[in-house]
């Protein structure tokens, strides 16, 4: 089988192009961007010295239970002036533990060349230094030394479009509608639902959350209503009308590609009733039943210098500029979507995923979005329910967070029949649709239907065990999932890659993620040994035991702001900045190399039954998120079908057997 060495191959082919096209500094960091968040990191072994045994006692409590507590606007306020400023690390931990991430991705070669570009890096008074003042001086003036370049160069500069490459998707458990008014039933109690959501954010009593006893950071939740990202021919910008002058008083529903103003309160300022809401709604789709209209919205997803230029045309036209104004200003959008194609039991919920991710295609629903907003819910005829929102104002947490609210809100909300106000017909929003419009419409079909047979999704409900058993072997279900992962691909590709797990930053002020570097020496022993017949089961716990020690100890570096890869980014953009070349270390093969993450992880827990999907990192990867409940774990595995070598459906299959046989492991070698 050649898949490993194929795989490889296309990552130095990458580095390569980009070695090349390094002479412009600024281009070059941005082609290199594209698969963002930049480099890795190392492990603390002093810490897996001290690994507890399976039948020990609990792991020290490395992490980091989210905690919600109620809070009054006063204290909102001062726990977000107090939470602390996000540091620099050392420079010299960070190059060192960038070394040990490169040991088991790079050979023996590489990673010779890497340590001589590293040790000339930190020559004192070099550039290392320079960039490193730099970069402490930045920290001291800004809130956040991060934030603002995370947002331009992971979001706001890519060029790609958003629904797949970067905005993710979360998908609801089936509803059983019986009719359209049940359809329309749920619609408008979860539009009740997000409005009672907002009124936490209006009057900042939203609970402060924790991590690990100590308070997060709750900006993101006041960024994900009332925003939307605006396209530009070369960079994109986001805008926020929740407060100003002005706030959003109304939300976009959208149905047949048809967009509307519901104006979700009453003249005195108290959001309509579910009952009301319904009502509208019922206006709506009795407004717009024909389904031959152009699906403007589609527009919003094509690549985006494409759709910067397209938006520009289309807003030339002052009722176009207005209605394209509303859907921004709108709090959040509904999609009413048409069913999808009728698919077997055990891939209905692939097929959901994948109609959140991109709406099935110009055919189905892929019109009937506006992916630039920030969040949109999406409630199908068929009962297929969930969101996909716009990343770059929030992680994937806090929209968990909101949808565990609102389904909690839906639970105990009774529909109730109440007096009618009469309400004004709600408004839909006209399009002149010139000829070049229609040009960029077919455009922004073509692009979708290409893009749609080329996503691989497979999501599924992995029901043998979960947290609960996990939490009772005296281990971390995040450690354990991760190494299941990493067994699953080394069993499909006999070698290791580069992983991503999202961490959480929130504990600084205006913080978002961090990467966790999932593969590690420990972790590739673990595997390796995993399947050889010559080792001992002790043997493999063992390392199984080490492999999760060094995944923990490299999350509590992640979430303690001292893992490397947002620290690199900065050294990166700080040698942009001062308009200086870029530094070899970022040139260098073993650098593209491990930026290259096969691997794209993330683990976003809710309460309720539902899953988040995201797109691969690279053309040759995997997206992988998953939700371990109490005795099931929720698990979306995503891979572009152009990839010959990448296959979602087997990597999911190939992911199950490891959980299993993991668990195996543990209970056959502590059996007594
Ligand atoms: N024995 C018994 N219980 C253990 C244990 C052990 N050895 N190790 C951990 N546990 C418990 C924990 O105390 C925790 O308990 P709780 O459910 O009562 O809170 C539970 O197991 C889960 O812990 P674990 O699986 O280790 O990790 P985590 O839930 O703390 O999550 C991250 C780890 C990295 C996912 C989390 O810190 C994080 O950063 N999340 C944010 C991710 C993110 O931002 N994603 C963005 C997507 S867009």
């Amino acid at each position: 089988m050649v898949l490993p060495e194929r795989g490889r191959r296309c990552s130095r082919l990458l580095t390569k192009t980009f070695v090349l096209g390094a002479q412009n500094v600024k281009g070059a960091v941005k082609n290199h961007s594209i698969n963002e968040p930049g480099v890795i990191a190392g492990i603390m072994l002093s810490v897996l010295a001290r690994a507890p045994s399976w039948a020990g006692m609990a792991l020290p409590s490395l992490l980091l239970r989210p905690v919600a507590v109620v809070s009054v606007i006063e204290r909102s306020m001062t726990h977000q002036e107090a939470l602390p400023k996000l540091p620099v690390p050392p420079l010299k931990q960070t190059c060192e533990r960038y070394l040990s991430t490169l040991e088991p991705l790079v050979t023996s070669e590489e990673l010779a060349h890497t340590r001589t570009l590293i040790a000339e890096f930190l020559r004192s008074g070099g550039v290392g230094d320079r960039l490193q003042k730099g970069l402490e001086r930045r920290a001291r003036k800004t809130e956040n030394w991060l934030s603002d370049w995370w947002m331009q160069s992971v979001y706001l500069d890519s060029r790609m479009p958003v629904p797949v490459y970067t905005s993710p998707a979360v998908v609801l458990p089936q509803m059983h509608f019986q009719d359209q008014q049940g359809q329309m039933r749920f619609a408008a109690k979860l539009i009740a639902g997000v409005l009672d959501f907002k009124r936490m954010i209006d009057n900042k009593t939203l609970p402060v959350e924790y991590l690990g006893g100590k308070p997060l950071c709750m900006n993101q939740y006041y960024q994900v209503l009332s925003s939307c990202r605006i396209p530009g021919p070369k960079k994109d910008t986001v805008v926020n009308y929740a407060t100003g002058t002005s706030p959003s008083t109304h939300i976009t529903v959208v149905h047949n590609f048809q967009f509307f103003i519901l104006d979700v309160y009453s003249s005195n300022g108290i959001p309509l009733t579910v009952d009301q809401i319904y009502v509208q709604l019922e206006k709506i789709w009795n407004s717009s039943l024909q389904t031959n209209k152009e699906p403007i919205g589609i527009l919003t997803s094509n690549h985006r210098n494409t759709w910067g230029k397209a938006y520009n045309n289309l807003i030339r036209d002052k009722t176009n500029k207005e209605s394209v104004r509303t859907i921004q200003k709108s709090i959040f959008l509904v999609c009413l979507d048409a069913p999808m194609p009728r698919v077997s039991d055990d891939i209905f919920y692939s097929k959901v995923a994948a109609q959140m991710l991109h709406g099935g295609g110009s055919r189905w629903n892929s019109g009937n979005r506006w992916f630039d907003k920030t969040l949109q819910f999406i409630v199908g005829e068929d009962g297929s329910c969930g969101l996909t929102y716009e990343h770059a104002p929030s992680e994937g947490p806090p929209i968990v967070f909101l949808v565990d609210h609102v389904v909690k809100y839906m639970n105990k909300t009774e529909f109730r029949r109440a007096p009618m106000v009469p309400l004004p017909l709600p408004q839909k929003l006209r399009f002149n649709i010139t000829p070049e419009i229609k040009k960029d419409i077919e455009k922004a079909k073509q692009n979708m239907n290409i893009m749609v047979p080329d996503l691989d999704v497979r999501v599924f409900n992995f029901s043998h065990f979960g947290k609960k058993y996990l939490k009772s072997i005296k281990t971390s279900p995040d450690a354990f999932i991760q190494m299941a992962l990493q067994l699953a691909y080394y069993r499909m590709y006999q070698t290791c890659c580069p992983t991503y797990e999202s961490a959480s930053l929130r504990m600084f002020k205006l913080g978002r993620t961090e990467a966790i570097r999932s593969t590690s020496t420990e972790s590739l022993r673990f595997v390796q040994a995993m399947d050889d017949q010559s080792k001992q089961d002790t043997e493999k716990l063992a390392l199984l035991e080490q492999a999760i020690q060094a995944h923990r100890a490299y999350t509590h570096m992640a979430i303690h702001g001292q893992a490397i890869d947002r620290h690199l980014l900065g050294l990166r953009m700080q040698a942009i900045e001062d308009l200086t070349s870029l530094p070899e270390i970022f040139m260098d093969t073993s650098y593209a190399v491990a930026t290259h993450f096969n691997l794209f992880s993330s683990q976003v827990g809710s309460k309720t039954d539902c899953v988040m999907c995201i797109g691969p990192m690279v053309p040759d990867g995997y997206g992988i998120c998953y939700n371990p409940m109490a005795n099931h774990i929720h698990l979306a595995v995503t891979a572009f079908n152009s990839c010959e070598e990448t296959n979602a459906t087997r990597l999911a299959k190939l992911l199950k057997a490891a959980l299993l046989d993991m668990k195996s492991l543990v209970e056959q070698t502590l059996r007594p």
